[in-house]
């Protein structure tokens, strides 16, 4: 079985991933972090020198590259399943779970993490809060087609795994 963890940027993906993973012995792969490692630049570089709409292609391709795996959990990025069919590409080859966390939550967490992340990079903390606002409410409606939706609120990552583990039905 593919895993594929969708949400937010902030959402916590990558950490959850991780965990999850080694608590069910699954692999654990991380889009942005695969991407970088094809590229041999960072996402932020990617961005740069490339612009999104080559980023958009990179991730798509990545994508499909990872659907023949077995026994992975994969963070994917949080535009992953807003573009082209990457949603139902990940529909059809595994499991989707939304983590899924509110606004001011999110804000706080970017707030010291946007150095790596190109669409807030450069963002004051006051547009932060507005833009992923409005920009989550575009992108809820593919979030919200995954097969399993968590609430990360207030569980540590430890505690997220496990309700994750147990939400899909493995022992
Ligand atoms: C993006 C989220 C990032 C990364 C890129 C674009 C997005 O991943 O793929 O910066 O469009 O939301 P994270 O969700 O891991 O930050």
């Amino acid at each position: 079985m593919i895993i594929f963890l969708i949400g937010y940027m902030g959402s916590g993906k990558s950490t959850v991933g991780y965990e999850l993973a080694k608590l069910i012995n699954y692999d654990f792969t991380d889009m942005d972090t695969l991407i970088e490692q094809q590229n041999n630049c960072s996402i932020v570089e990617i961005f740069e020198n490339k612009g999104e709409e080559k980023f958009r292609e990179i991730e798509h391709n990545t994508l499909k590259g990872l659907l023949t795996k077995n026994n992975i959990v994969i963070s994917t990025g949080g535009g992953t399943p807003c573009f082209f069919n990457n949603l139902e590409l990940m529909q059809n080859a595994g499991v989707t779970i939304y983590i899924k966390m509110s606004v001011d939550k999110l804000a706080e967490r970017l707030s010291n993490a946007r150095q790596k992340r190109p669409l807030i990079k450069d963002m004051s903390e006051t547009d932060l809060h507005s833009f992923i606002q409005s920009n989550l409410e575009k992108r809820e409606p593919y979030y919200l087609q995954a097969q399993y939706k968590v609430k990360a609120g207030n569980l540590n990552v430890n505690e997220l795994a496990t309700f994750i583990k147990k939400e899909i039905g493995l022992q």
